[in-house]
């Protein structure tokens, strides 16, 4: 029996991840694996307060830093390890390499800095595996603008999110062996295809 696997999805606004994830779900439990599927910002009760206060209100980067890691903190502890603990696998709707990404990237919170509090909340703990779901941001921004209620991130400016991208990139290509790559400008079908793969990959 394999181990459970812990299996994040990132990417940025707009690229379809949600879709991409709502699939591969389904291909999972159609294999009959046990899965437990959950999000961050969020995923535990303090954690979904503290998603909401992250989505809209205005604050210093590094705050908004620590209370990723903050709200992280709590749904590792909860969720994340005693769900693998007792052999479910997990998927997660982001992850700590959105903070890399998004504070990062985009804020510009030293690395350092996230590194420190990576190495805090869970020195111990990496997904076995990472789809990122990369895609130009003129074509994620086409497919934002057609959604009416747009959160704090989502109102960033094209410039915010090509540097997000770039982040997402630098760290897939330093970390091969955990990510893959899905080109989610495709249509739906060849994402799937992709998504395929790598679900009979595990
Ligand atoms: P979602 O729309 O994919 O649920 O993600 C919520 C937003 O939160 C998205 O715009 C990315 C952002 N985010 C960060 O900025 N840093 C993080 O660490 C995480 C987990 C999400």
């Amino acid at each position: 029996m394999n181990k459970a696997r812990f299996i994040t999805f990132e990417g940025v606004d707009g690229a379809g991840k949600s879709t991409g994830l709502e699939w591969f779900v389904a291909a999972l439990r159609q294999r009959g694996i046990d899965l437990l599927v959950t999000r961050e910002p969020g995923g535990t009760p303090l954690g979904e307060q503290l998603r909401e206060i992250l989505l809209h209100q205005p604050m210093h980067a590094e705050t908004e830093a620590m209370l990723m890691f903050a709200a992280r903190r709590e749904h590792v502890e909860q969720v994340i390890r005693p769900a693998l603990q007792r052999g479910t696998w997990v998927i997660s709707d982001r992850f700590s390499d959105a903070s890399f990404a998004y504070q990062g990237g985009g804020r510009g919170v030293p690395l350092s800095k996230l590194e420190q509090l990576e190495q805090w909340v869970h020195g111990d703990l990496q997904p076995d595996l990472t789809l990122l779901f990369d895609i130009p941001i003129e074509v994620a921004r086409q497919r934002l603008d057609n959604n009416a209620s747009l959160d704090k991130f989502e109102r960033e400016q094209g410039e915010f999110f090509v540097r997000v991208r770039q982040a997402y990139l630098a760290r897939a290509a330093k970390l091969p062996q955990r990510y893959a790559v899905i080109r989610a400008e495709k249509s739906l079908d060849e994402v799937q295809r992709q998504l395929a793969d790598i679900v009979a990959s595990l």
